[in-house]
């Protein structure tokens, strides 16, 4: 199969092409490397050269197109390519095509069945989740499959990758200014921390600290408004959780599904505190098997402070391919009410993975 990479050198198509190299993805595939900026120079793994990534008649050979590129590239390239009648397999990573009626989102630990259904019936554009939709349903896929979950709101706590690479740079930058504006006083101990508070809420408040691409301070603070306005007061992020859950899951009677998402400090690992209504009273215990046992990456983290601390922060999971599920409780609303906590790496699972799998589905 050839199968064409455009966007490789961006966050996602990095940790793409990383986690393709460490599961040997190439070994199966004969890769071509594209670029938007710099065509004819040496392409990676002895590839060849770097073709044109809007060079249609160069697309139009290949099997499969796997795009980190964005948005504004898939809707320039996907409906000329169509146009022309290729009829290869479009794997994308941005959400342009997402809820395009012959496209499915790709998350293969949840909605394998789709997919498939999806190949027999000749599909072919297989396109990523958003990446807090996809954490949320790798925790939490053993509650949807067993028909437990009668609606769900989810508070979100954002990593700033997700915003963006510069976004990252920003973030640190933001905490290194804060830190710079009192660390004289922080090295004294015996230093008044309500003067050192006063100096950083200055700083948070004024316009010495870089804020170019997030547009506000994002550390030392967060930000409850992710992406622009859909309607009624709800952001693109929280629209995102109805639309592409349903669809993921391809829910026969829709999955009710809001809540309010929030960029935190975070580098890579969003994270979200769920409040689900069961469709029926299910012992915790049962509940906890179904979670821990829905797919490998899934794991049940105990409801002590001590695991939860340990094991239920971006801290911990950032860089893995875990989706931990924790504070799993009943609440005191009744016992159709079930808290839990989740936290995944928005880079992995909320990004590359489900495009390399797509990839591996595509070529067994
Ligand atoms: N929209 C997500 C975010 C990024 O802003 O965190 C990936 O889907």
């Amino acid at each position: 199969m050839n199968v064409g990479f455009i966007g490789w050198r961006g966050m996602v198509g990095s940790v793409l092409m990383q986690r393709m190299q460490e599961e040997n993805d190439f070994a199966g595939i004969n890769p071509v490397f594209f670029s938007t900026s710099q065509v004819g120079q040496e392409a990676p793994f002895d590839a060849g050269k770097l073709l044109d990534a809007k060079d249609v008649d160069e697309l139009k050979k290949l099997d499969v197109i796997v795009t980190c590129q964005g948005g504004d590239y898939t809707k320039e390239i996907h409906p000329r390519l169509r146009a022309a009648g290729w009829n290869g397999y479009w794997i994308d990573a941005a959400s342009a095509l997402r809820m395009e009626e012959n496209a499915v989102i790709i998350l293969d630990p949840v909605n394998r069945d789709v997919i498939d259904a999806a190949l027999s019936a000749g599909q072919k554009d297989f396109i990523g989740g958003n990446c807090t939709v996809s954490l949320m349903l790798m925790a939490l896929g053993g509650l949807f499959r067993a028909g437990l979950v009668e609606w769900l709101t989810s508070m979100t706590y954002q990593a700033a990758s997700g915003a963006g690479a510069p976004n990252m740079r920003e973030l640190l930058a933001q905490m290194g200014h804060l830190h710079a504006s009192v660390a004289d006083e922080l090295k004294d101990p015996a230093s008044a921390i309500l003067e050192i508070d006063r100096k950083v809420t200055a700083e948070l408040q004024g316009d010495a600290i870089p804020t170019d691409h997030f547009g506000f301070p994002l550390a030392g603070s967060l930000l409850p408004w992710i992406d622009r306005e859909v309607e009624d007061g709800q952001s693109r992020e929280e629209w995102k959780g109805y639309a592409e859950t349903n669809k993921i899951l391809r829910s026969e009677t829709p999955i009710p599904i809001d809540g309010i998402c929030v960029r935190v400090g975070a580098m890579r690992c969003h994270s979200q505190a769920l409040t689900i209504k069961l469709t029926r009273d299910v012992p915790i215990a049962d509940i906890e098997d179904l979670l821990a046992n829905d797919n490998e990456w899934a794991e049940l983290v105990p409801n002590t402070r001590e695991a939860t601390l340990s094991r239920l922060t971006p801290a911990a999971v950032s860089g893995t391919l875990k989706t931990p599920v924790g504070r799993v409780r009943k609440m005191k609303m009744g016992p159709r009410y079930l808290s839990a906590f989740t936290c995944g790496d928005q880079l992995l699972w909320g990004a590359a993975e489900p495009l390399r799998r797509m990839v591996r589905i595509l070529v067994e």
